[in-house]
């Protein structure tokens, strides 16, 4: 069948295509690559419509009910980065910045800072932070299995600020020579806390990672595992979200410091976002989700 190619943008036409009623939408995103050589599949979206849905990779023309001289609409998503170069860089720069704060550069601090004690917390704050953004730098690498290889290259920008920022804000205030800590039992309790939760994250990320066969972009229902930390999974459907909230939240406790604390609220807000997006879709995906779960707070949100 012969299947005409149209921008969504302007609904300019791009080419005609003679393609079988077999092929899927991951093959014809090849083949409009040979019609115009800086539409690369990772940055076309196809579309019946051209304000319409994205279709799957799977979907193929049959399925769609195409027919000889239907059309389709490309929309071009703009230049692509990987997903593994954005997360790499984006977690990174905490780890960078931050250790570069702890060791009080005079830039920021003046000459004679790197003289005055640091406290008991500030060493226990660093390591917090080190042993987060590692984890997180080491689950991209090794845990995660990502359905999208690539992102638009804007993401980078956006996401490495947020980043970066952020930790400047917190890492200067604690690393300030005139930061006080707080008592004994708060820095140890919330340094509890904080390390129970990111083991919650990590057992999370790594049951989210046996639900998918590797190589395949498959989506299931996740549940709990025999790890008793993935229980989450009966109240959530992102307690991987709710274990990193829980994680800042321990951390500000442990600094006593009003930055990590609108560190932990800025995040909490985009991860609700995200986790009520989620959660929606798992419902609308599956029949048969479980109707007693909430998003990414436990009975309330
Ligand atoms: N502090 C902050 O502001 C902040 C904000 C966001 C995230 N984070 C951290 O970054 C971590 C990762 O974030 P994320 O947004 O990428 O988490 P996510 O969407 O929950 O995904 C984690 C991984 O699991 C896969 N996955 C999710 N649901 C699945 C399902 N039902 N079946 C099979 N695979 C599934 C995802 O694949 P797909 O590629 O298909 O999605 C992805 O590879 C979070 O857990 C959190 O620790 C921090």
């Amino acid at each position: 069948m012969e299947i005409e190619i149209l921008t969504a943008q302007s609904s300019k036409s791009v080419g005609v295509l003679s393609l079988g009623p077999t092929t899927s939408v991951k093959e014809l995103k090849k083949k409009i690559h040979g019609l115009k050589k800086s539409l690369y599949p990772d940055r076309q979206a196809i579309r019946l419509e051209p304000k319409g849905k994205t279709l799957k990779d799977d979907d193929t023309l049959k399925g769609l009910g195409l027919k000889n001289g239907s059309k389709l609409y490309v929309k071009d998503l703009g230049p692509q980065i990987g997903w593994k170069t954005v997360f790499l860089a984006e977690y990174a720069g905490p780890l960078l910045v931050y250790l570069w704060m702890y060791k009080r550069p005079w830039l920021f601090y003046g000459e004679g800072a790197t003289s005055v004690p640091v406290q008991y917390s500030v060493h226990i704050a660093a390591g917090c932070w080190t042993l987060h953004y590692a984890k997180r730098l080491l689950e991209t690498i090794f845990v995660h299995r990502f359905s999208h290889s690539t992102m638009p290259l804007f993401n980078l920008f956006k996401n490495c600020s947020y980043y970066w920022l952020f930790t400047l804000y917190v890492a200067y205030h604690v690393n300030h020579p005139l930061y006080t800590s707080p008592s004994l039992v708060q820095v140890y309790g919330g340094l509890a806390v904080f390390l129970l939760c990111e083991l919650g994250n990590l057992s999370i990320h790594i049951a989210l990672r046996n639900l998918r066969p590797p190589g395949t972009t498959v989506r299931r229902i996740p549940v709990a595992t025999s790890n008793p930390l993935t229980a989450l999974f009966n109240l959530v459907s992102c307690p991987n979200y709710t274990y990193e909230f829980g994680s800042w939240l321990a951390f500000t406790i442990m600094t006593q410091c009003l930055p990590a604390g609108l560190f932990a609220l800025a995040g909490m807000y985009q991860m609700s976002v995200w986790a009520l997006g989620k959660h929606r879709a798992y419902k609308k995906e599956f029949p048969n989700y479980p109707r007693s779960r909430k998003a990414i707070v436990p009975f309330i949100l």
